[in-house]
């Protein structure tokens, strides 16, 4: 050691020092997962004969991810040049905020959505302006308008929104777009399969559009932290200056061509998870509970003062269920993934015996 003084911490920025701790209830999750809105089975039979496959030595190598990227690319339908693989799209947001967001820029974010959106922009000199969504949560598009000014860049919206399900039409997105040509318009399709609707194709044509996609939900491979992102080839140059080129790993590359090829399994998971949410939600209105209408595989549901009581009860039944009182305008609520048929009659069981508990007799049937 030279020098004299004590050893000091070095600090970091003012903007880091300034966020907030995000942590994720992960640990102890041996359990009916129905908090992350994952897929709550497994990936595909064919993914994991992949995995079963990859050799010790091509763990040595950096991963190559061009090849899979062009497969990805013609899969979706875009064009090359217009797709990069992510780790996750937690990554594209990372990296698109990194490219775009200065001092002086505005992020607007319609809330109450996923948390990450702010966690990120956080690490920026930007400011983040949220617009807040009514109480039947849909999506605030009027006031979204009214809230663009000439410093903003970037307007990230998660379509299907989590955590309430709700949705923004077609027009919308390209009304927005229009509206505010100086900015990208980030639309976070990580929960596209369960909703069937999406503005992928207009990447490239409306010239500030970038969508983002994730083979974390109906694919189940969470884990393996693989998404994408896509836009105009022009976006595309400076995101790919920003991302890291071996972010997305070779297990991730290895299993991804299967992943798309058996479509088959995907289909079948996004149908049980269709039939299963209209089960649910049938019980819950029957139930009298209150929810919003989702196009997601999950479900928010207005609990109450009681919603931290519901939580707790439904885990010791072996169900664990996501408490998001604390988002803005979800005030009581908890958020319900949606998993298959049998599972969600063992949720609605959970929730019943919960909720009676609470109120007496009279819970969800
Ligand atoms: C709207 C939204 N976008 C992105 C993500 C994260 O996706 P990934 O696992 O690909 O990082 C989530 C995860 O819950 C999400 O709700």
């Amino acid at each position: 050691m030279t020098g004299t003084g004590a050893f000091v911490q070095p600090v970091p920025r003012a903007r880091v020092l300034a966020m907030k701790a995000y942590h994720p209830p992960l640990g102890n999750r041996d359990a009916l997962r129905l908090d992350f809105n994952e897929n709550t089975l497994a990936c595909s039979p064919k993914v994991r004969e992949v995995l079963g496959q990859i050799s010790a030595s091509a763990l040595t190598r950096y991963p190559e991810r061009e090849s899979v990227e062009a497969l990805v690319g013609s899969h979706l339908g875009v064009r090359p040049g217009q797709l990069v693989l992510t780790n996750g799209v937690d990554e594209a947001i990372h990296v698109l905020f990194a490219t775009y967001l200065g001092a002086n820029d505005e992020l607007l974010l319609p809330v109450p959505t996923y948390a990450m959106y702010e966690v990120y922009a956080s690490v920026t000199d930007a400011r983040v302006v949220t617009v807040q969504a009514a109480n039947d949560l849909q999506f605030p598009f009027d006031r979204l308008v009214a809230a663009i000014t000439s410093r903003t860049r970037v307007i990230a919206i998660a379509n299907p929104n989590s955590p309430s399900g709700s949705v923004a039409t077609r027009d919308q997105i390209i009304g927005l777009a229009r509206r505010a040509p100086h900015a990208v318009l980030f639309v976070d399709e990580a929960y596209y399969h369960f909703h069937g609707e999406t503005v992928i194709d207009l990447v490239g044509k409306v010239p500030n559009l970038l969508v983002a996609r994730t083979f974390s939900k109906a694919y189940g491979l969470a884990g393996m932290r693989i998404g994408l992102m896509v836009g105009p080839m022009d976006s595309m140059h400076w995101i790919r200056r920003v991302i890291s080129p071996y972010s997305v790993n070779s297990i991730a590359l290895a299993c991804l061509p299967a992943a798309l090829e058996e479509a088959g399994y995907v289909d079948w998971y996004i149908g049980e998870v269709l039939a299963a949410r209209a089960d649910f939600e049938s019980a819950l209105d029957a139930a009298g509970i209150r929810r919003w209408p989702s196009r997601a595989n999950f479900v928010l549901v207005e609990i109450g003062p009681k919603h931290a009581e519901v939580v707790a009860g439904m885990r010791a039944a072996g169900v664990l269920v996501r408490d998001r009182s604390g988002d803005p305008g979800c005030d009581g609520c908890i958020r319900i993934t949606i998993g298959t048929r049998e599972q969600m009659r063992h949720a609605a069981d959970a929730l019943n015996k919960a909720m009676e508990k609470l109120r007496g007799a009279g819970g969800l049937q």
